[in-house]
Parts: structure tokens; C-alpha cells; sequence
């Protein structure tokens, strides 16, 4: 006797909000089956459910304004931009965060309002930043003294200066994985406050009449399940800002304590609500304003893997099966480390179900799903209990969205994945499969 799981997934809140299995067992996102995506589109295809999309981005802006009134919601790019993907956070009244000319370009060429644009980076080159400052970028978030020599030499003469931000790193830890923190004391990011490199910057800064600074950044790390780092940067960046202030007559005008909300990857995870995070973040805000006695700046936050992560999900086909008895059984799917990086990086967890059919939870085994690249690293669940998968079974995996397609690479020469977005049982191509004459694109011969 065979018996069909219960729920359509195994771990519904890591999913997309609408998923289902159809009667027949398929697996259906937004509406759509994961089998008919497959047909149309071939695997691996990363599949976003708008909805899922449009909630969270939603959901970030009207928390944020509703705890804080001067509030903005700003999209890290770097977990995922595609021109289609800028016009839905455009749409959803969020503006953008880059980190290169490159996001920059995409960023304005799908018509985000350069106004809305922040440009980020510890080694922003010089091209990069008279691209932003031609553009009329909203704001450059400085991160370093060279950077501020560039910027002097790029803003001479102007007669608007360019509204900058210092990023500062106030040596707060944080718990997340070591390659994904980055306000610890020993970063390349940010100008330390303790040893007197924030304060110089600000003193070179008040000296430049093309730069304009309206107050300090910082972004402690990324995937964060609590927010005692990001309040302990806050209270840090008021202190400096209070210092500041009475010491080189900078006003405090914005202030942002970056992105790093955490996702659930896998069942046991639980991110805090955003609507929590919100009022702790304003909260810390307003108190630290109050004790150094300052006026309530604009505060800007900078959500990158939890707008897009929750909403993506990878389509992989099964082939290949290895038993190892006594060891484990590995199966490989048509991707891996060329598309998703992160477990191999991070060590980083994922789950998945099988999308073509419900499979029999009694034939349930424990498998290692492996990519099919020339590693040995390239596995991307180690140790999952699955119904018995066979060749030509689909394969999805939940929280994709974030900082697996941003981080893809040609790997053996891997062609990157389709990306599909799905909307009330309809989906529309908005990144095509890369194809073997792409791989020849930029060969000189
Ligand atoms: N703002 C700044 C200045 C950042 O450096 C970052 C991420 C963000 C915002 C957005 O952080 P989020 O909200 O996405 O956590 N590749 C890694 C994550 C690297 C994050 C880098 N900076 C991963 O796959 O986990």
C-alpha cells in the first residue's frame, strides 16, 4: 500500500506562498506546474512566484514606514538583478542598492530613477564612480580614504555636491557564518571607528565642497536570526554621529544599518517577522537620537536575500544514481556549483521536494543530492530523506532566490539556468538559458 504525503511540501513556510500539488501529485507554484515548466523551458530553470515577490517587497516598505515614518526600503542587488525583477521592486516602491557599474547599468537600464539608486563597495574604481556621479546616483556610500581622493577629484568644480555616506565599521560580532559577517574588527569593509579612521574621514570629507555627507552606514552580516548586532551598530553609529556633530559640525541626516534579514532554508529555521525587526531597528534609532540628543534622521534599509530568496525556487532533473552501501547513495542532478554555489561556500543547507509526482513516503530513502560538476564539493543536500528518485524525476529546491543565480558561474563551461517568472498559472521568460554561441560570445579567435 502506498500513501501520499499530506501537505504538498514537506516544510511549507520555506516554500513559496503558493504552493500546491495538483491531484495528480505535480507539484505547482503560482499556479503553474513545475512538469510544464520543465517542458517549456528545459532544466535547470530558477522559477520566482511574483506574488511571493511582490508580498515581501510589500511587506519590508509598509513595516518599515509604519515604524518609522522616515523610513526607505532600498533592494541589495546583489542578491539577484534582472531587469524584470528592478521594474517589480520599482513597481513595489523600493529603491535599489548596487555594488558595481554593473548592477548600476542593469539598475537604470530598467528604469529605476537614478535618485533611488545607492552605490556601495570597498574599491569602487574611478569609472565606476563618475558613471554613478554622471547618472545623478542618489548616494555613494563611501567605505574608504582613497575612495574619498577619487571622489574629490571627480566632484571638483560641481555645483551640486554628491550626497555620500561614510560606512563605518563599528566592531560589533555577529552570529553568521564567518565569510558572510562583515562588522567584525578585521573587515575590508567600512572605516573603523576605533582607531580614529571614521573621524578622519569626516574631517577630509567637511573639506570637500563637491561632496555632500549626510551621515553613516554600516552592514554587520547577512542571514541574521537576531538583531542584537544591528541595534549594538546603530547605538554605535548615533554615538559617532552625536561625536561628530559637536566636533566637525556634521549634521546627522540619514542613517542605515544595511540588510542581513535572515531567511528559512530548511524547516528548523525561523527568521524573525519583519514587521519585529522593524520596530527594534526604530526603536534603536529613536533611542539612541534621544540620549545624544539629536534629530530623527531618514533611515534606510538594505534587504536583499529576504525579498528575493523566499520567492525563488531551482528545477533540476534527476539522472544519475550511486549507491555506495554502507556509505551513502548519491544522486545527481542536471545542476549544482555552477548555478548554487552556497553549500559548497558556506556550507549552506538547503531542501528539496521531487515536483513530478507526490512519490510514496514509504519508499522514502536518505540521499545525497550531488551536482553533476568536477568537484567533489559540488553537493547540494547532504543527507535528505526523499521518496526513491529515478532518472527524469524533477527535483525542486526552495529559497533560491538569493545569491545563487547572482553568484553562478560558466564552471566546466555551464550553461546558466532559465529564469521563469510565474504569476496566477501563468509564466513568462525573463532570463533565456545561455546557449553554446554565448559561450563563444567573447572568444577572440
Ligand atoms: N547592504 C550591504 C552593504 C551588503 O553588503 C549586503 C550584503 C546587503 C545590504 C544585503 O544583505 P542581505 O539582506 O542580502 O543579507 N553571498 C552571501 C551573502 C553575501 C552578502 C553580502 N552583502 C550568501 O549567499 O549568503
Amino acid at each position: 500500500m502506498t500513501t501520499r504525503t499530506a501537505q504538498p511540501v514537506q516544510s511549507p513556510h520555506v516554500w513559496p506562498a503558493a504552493t500546491a500539488r495538483t491531484e495528480e501529485g505535480t507539484l505547482t507554484i503560482g499556479g503553474v506546474a513545475l512538469t510544464e515548466i520543465a517542458a517549456t523551458y528545459g532544466t535547470p530553470t530558477y522559477v520566482y512566484d511574483e506574488a511571493t515577490l511582490r508580498t515581501t517587497a510589500r511587506a519590508f516598505h509598509d513595516a518599515f514606514t509604519q515604524a518609522y515614518p522616515k523610513a526607505r526600503v532600498v533592494y541589495a542587488g546583489k542578491a539577484f538583478l534582472t531587469t524584470a525583477l528592478v521594474r517589480i521592486i520599482a513597481e513595489e516602491r523600493l529603491g535599489l542598492d548596487v555594488v558595481s557599474g554593473g548592477e548600476l547599468f542593469v539598475g537604470l537600464h530598467a528604469g529605476m530613477p537614478a535618485h533611488e539608486i545607492s552605490l556601495h563597495g570597498n574599491n569602487k574604481s574611478r569609472t565606476e564612480l563618475a558613471e554613478a556621479i554622471d547618472a545623478g546616483i542618489g548616494k555613494i556610500v563611501v567605505d574608504n580614504l582613497h575612495e574619498i581622493d577619487l571622489l574629490a577629484a571627480l566632484t571638483a568644480g560641481r555645483t551640486e555636491p554628491v550626497t555620500v555616506l561614510l560606512r563605518l565599521n563599528p566592531g560589533v560580532d555577529v552570529h553568521t557564518h564567518a565569510k558572510i559577517s562583515t562588522g567584525v574588527a578585521d573587515s575590508k569593509f567600512g572605516l573603523p571607528i576605533a582607531d580614529g579612521q571614521a573621524e578622519a574621514a569626516v574631517a577630509r570629507i567637511a573639506q570637500i565642497p563637491g561632496l555632500h555627507l549626510a551621515g553613516y552606514h554600516a552592514h554587520v552580516g547577512s542571514q541574521l536570526f537576531d538583531a542584537d548586532a544591528t541595534t549594538e551598530a546603530i547605538s554605535a553609529l548615533i554615538a559617532f554621529a552625536a561625536d561628530m556633530r559637536a566636533t566637525h559640525g556634521v549634521e546627522l541626516e540619514q542613517l542605515s544599518p544595511g540588510g542581513g534579514f535572515g531567511i528559512a532554508y530548511v524547516d528548523a529555521e525561523t527568521p524573525i517577522p519583519v514587521a519585529t525587526w522593524a520596530t527594534l531597528i526604530a526603536d534603536a534609532v529613536r533611542d539612541a537620537c534621544a540620549a545624544h540628543d539629536l534629530p530623527l534622521p531618514t533611515l534606510t534599509v538594505e534587504p536583499g536575500r529576504a525579498i528575493v530568496g523566499p520567492a525563488g525556487i531551482a528545477l533540476y532533473e534527476v539522472g544519475s544514481r550511486k549507491d555506495l552501501a554502507g556509505i551513502r547513495t548519491y544522486v545527481s542532478v542536471d545542476g549544482g556549483m555552477a548555478d548554487n554555489i552556497r553549500p559548497t561556500l558556506y556550507g549552506a543547507t538547503y531542501t528539496a521536494e521531487i515536483a513530478n509526482r507526490a512519490g510514496e513516503s514509504d519508499s522514502a530513502e536518505k540521499v545525497t543530492i550531488a551536482g553533476k560538476f568536477c568537484e567533489s564539493g559540488d553537493l547540494l543536500i547532504e543527507d535528505i530523506a526523499l521518496p526513491r528518485l529515478e532518472a527524469g524525476d524533477l527535483l525542486a529546491i526552495p529559497a533560491a532566490g538569493a545569491y545563487c543565480l547572482a553568484m553562478a558561474s560558466n564552471y566546466n563551461l555551464a550553461l546558466k539556468p532559465a529564469v521563469v517568472l510565474v504569476r496566477d498559472g501563468a509564466h513568462r521568460l525573463i532570463r533565456r538559458r545561455e546557449t553554446y554561441a554565448d559561450l563563444l560570445h567573447l572568444d577572440v579567435e
